[in-house]
């Protein structure tokens, strides 16, 4: 690490690397509005490319590029069939009430995926009937925060049954990549069951700032119009575009190496099973276990582990997640471990 800190709370801490920062220094910009900076217009360009979609628009974050995919979607009062767990529902202040109007239609997940079932169940029969809401989207998210990656079986099956009622498809591809790396099938795969798409570069790509919403013309179209409304249209953009670019053409072929190093890491836990236990094996870059015998509270690990310059969040319901991503070294691994096991040793 190049602060000697090892930082595991989330892949959304990682800085922008080297080339990044020289590019970033070097990009052509213009005025975004306008549509003049030429690196934002070739970023947009790439990211359709790649997603196999006709057009992608750049926005400030992830929370922004999911809420302006309803915004462009779901008429207000409208239903969104969702997760009850993903970051729309969880994590994003209740924006969908407050900027799309939505009524959100939570489904209980098993290992990150609704029934099947239960999805049609959902969806609204009688569109006609006044006193019905309609539905106006399907939004699904992988990899999602617990690091369970969606099959592409699964995603599939609910495209059939969105497109038996033509509704359209939202995926939260925060960590997109990471499931794609993790499935080891090309990206457009899992794209092609999406109507729009959300995709982050500031998680594990290491870009400062930065997402994309791809989609449909018509459907971007629209969303840069809402972006305007959220305040979102940004001028010389092409600053952090320039970063994006990077983090497109390089950095999303790495992310195996950050699911090796979370591999590593469930693995050294494992070897302790009188202090560790493993909630599952990890899918992509996140590792999730229970303190069992360790001999400090979960309470303290954070505040202990800070002090020897590694940071954690702390447990959530007696669960810990370590992301690992680009600035954790396989040495940083081993560093982790010695340093919980020196912990235990003088507690
Ligand atoms: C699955 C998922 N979706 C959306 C987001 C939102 O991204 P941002 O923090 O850039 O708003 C996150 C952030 O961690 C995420 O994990």
């Amino acid at each position: 690490m190049m602060n000697e800190t090892i930082d595991l709370r989330s892949d959304t801490v990682t800085w922008p690397t080297p080339a990044m920062r020289q590019a970033m220094a070097a990009a052509p910009v213009g005025d975004d509005v306008y549509g003049d900076d030429p690196t934002v217009n070739e970023l947009e360009r790439e990211a359709a490319r790649l997603l196999g979609k006709e057009a992608a628009l750049f926005a400030a974050s992830g929370t922004m590029g999911n809420q302006l995919a309803l915004m462009a979607q779901v008429g207000r009062g409208n239903e969104v069939i969702l997760s009850d767990r993903c970051h729309i529902v969880f994590h994003e202040a209740g924006a969908a009430a407050i900027l799309a109007g939505a009524q959100l239609r939570c489904q209980a997940v098993q290992h990150g995926q609704m029934s099947l079932d239960g999805i049609e169940q959902a969806i609204r029969k009688t569109p006609e009937d006044i006193h019905s809401p309609r539905t106006d989207l399907i939004c699904l998210e992988t990899a999602d925060s617990d690091g369970v990656v969606l099959p592409l079986d699964y995603l599939r099956a609910v495209r059939a049954i969105a497109d038996r009622y033509r509704i359209p498809i939202h995926l939260d591809g925060a960590r997109l990549f990471n499931a794609a790396a993790a499935l080891a099938v090309p990206v457009q795969e899992i794209a092609a069951c999406a109507d729009t798409i959300q995709i982050c570069l500031s998680k594990g790509l290491c870009a400062p700032i930065g997402s994309l919403l791809a989609g449909p013309a018509e459907t971007i179209a629209l969303a840069r119009r809402k972006r305007k409304i959220l305040g979102g249209g940004m001028r010389q953009a092409g600053i952090l575009a320039a970063a994006g670019l990077i983090a497109l053409r390089e950095m999303r072929l790495r992310l195996h190496e950050d699911h090796a190093t979370a591999r590593q890491m469930a693995d050294l836990l494992a070897q302790r099973p009188d202090w560790f236990e493993l909630v599952r094996q990890p899918e992509i870059n996140m590792v999730f276990f229970r303190l069992t015998g360790y001999p400090v509270a979960e309470t303290l690990l954070a505040d202990r582990l800070a002090e020897r310059k590694i940071l954690i969040n702390g447990p959530d319901e007696h669960v810990f997640r370590f992301v690992t991503h680009y600035w954790v070294t396989p040495d940083d691994v081993r560093t982790v471990m010695d340093q919980l096991e020196q912990l235990a040793r003088e507690t």
